[in-house]
């Protein structure tokens, strides 16, 4: 619990940068499709936590909501699946989840085109990888009575959460990102014990737990500045003028199985870039206060039911969706 918590705060009351990381159709291949699809994202949340009744259903309308616009990017506005608006938008969405869901284009290759100057989907797998080594990996030390191996791998395991932040993205502010929840949890994890003195490679490898900033452990209760630099999405080496992954998609997420076919590319809406209309949606961080987890894959649902996008627009059946959240609640799906 204590690690979904924490990963669930990795993101939690982000300000910074919301011009990099608010989803916008500003660029995208087919922007008016872009503005159609993230307006009907938001009144379709607006009605579905209108609709909602209870916490649970709340939460659920805020996975909803993140998948609704990941499905636009995929078919309207795919030349930016790697900027810091998708990717912070799938990483806001992956931290709200415990289960393994393979999320297009994430996490964005390193130096993608068009991409984030920091790869949150980089950091976010790192960090929550490295948090469930707390509990999965480090558990199994309860028993060996008479060393500290339990509390040193667990250092390590936070330690390794904070440090990939730091490690991937030198250069970058961690103000507004959550990360600064990040680290407090995990100093507040080493007050309970003291302190976490063997913060080594030597002896964090010897539990097999890696750090992503160069074989450095940073202590969470002394964490360096770290970078200055806001998010920023990055032009990189090229950019995407064709769809990543080919013209259709599908993938599985929430129960539901969606195929999306990727707009045609248009210059002149991807140049009209900054003078496109933005929806001014907020980066929807899926409303999870933490301590929900939900669980895929029941056999009777997980069948899914299939959206099919409409060409460039990636139109979802809203009713469907409103649907499959009510029914994972009845089914139990969904645990508090
Ligand atoms: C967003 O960009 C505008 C225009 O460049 C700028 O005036 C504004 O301060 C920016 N906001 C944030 C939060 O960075
Ligand atoms: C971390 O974020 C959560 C959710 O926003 C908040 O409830 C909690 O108080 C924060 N914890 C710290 C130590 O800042
Ligand atoms: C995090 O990244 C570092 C550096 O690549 C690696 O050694 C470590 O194993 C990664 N952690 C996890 C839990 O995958």
């Amino acid at each position: 619990m204590q690690k979904f918590l924490t990963a669930t705060a990795l993101f939690a009351g982000s300000t910074l940068a919301a011009n990099a990381t608010t989803p916008s159709a500003s660029g995208c291949v087919d922007s008016s499709a872009m503005t159609t699809c993230l307006n009907k994202a938001e009144a379709d949340l607006t009605a579905c936590i209108a609709a909602a009744g209870n916490d649970d259903l709340v939460i659920a309308c805020g996975w909803q909501d993140d998948i609704n616009k990941m499905l636009c990017y995929q078919g309207s506005c795919w030349n930016k699946a790697y900027s810091c608006e998708y990717q912070y938008l799938v990483s806001s969405y992956k931290i709200q989840r415990t289960v393994d869901e393979k999320i297009p284009f994430y996490p964005a290759p390193d130096k993608a085109p068009g991409g984030c100057s920091c790869n949150l989907g980089e950091v976010v797998t790192n960090a929550t990888l490295s948090l469930a080594k707390v509990s999965n990996t480090c558990n199994q030390y309860t028993t060996s009575i008479g060393t500290n191996d339990l509390t040193t791998c667990q250092c390590c395991a936070w330690s390794a959460a904070v440090s990939a932040f730091y490690g991937i993205c030198p250069d970058t502010s961690s103000a507004g990102l959550g990360l600064t929840n990040l680290s407090a949890q995990a100093a507040a994890y080493e007050g309970t014990i003291g302190s976490c003195s063997g913060l080594t490679s030597s002896n964090c490898l010897r539990y097999g737990i890696g750090s992503a900033d160069n074989g450095k452990y940073l202590d969470p209760a002394n964490l360096p500045a770290g970078g200055s630099q806001p998010l920023s999405t990055t032009s990189g080496p090229s950019s995407l003028t064709t769809p990543p992954a080919g013209a259709t998609i599908t993938w599985t997420a929430l129960s539901q199985t969606f195929t999306v076919t990727a707009a045609a590319y248009n210059s002149a809406d991807v140049s009209a870039g900054s003078t496109a209309t933005s929806t001014g949606a907020g980066s929807s961080s899926g409303g999870g206060s933490g301590g929900s987890t939900v669980t895929t894959g029941t056999a009777t649902v997980s069948a899914g039911a299939v959206v099919t996008g409409k060409t460039g627009t990636a139109a979802a059946l809203q009713t469907s969706q409103a649907f499959w959240v009510m029914a994972m609640i009845a089914l139990g799906v969904i645990y508090m």
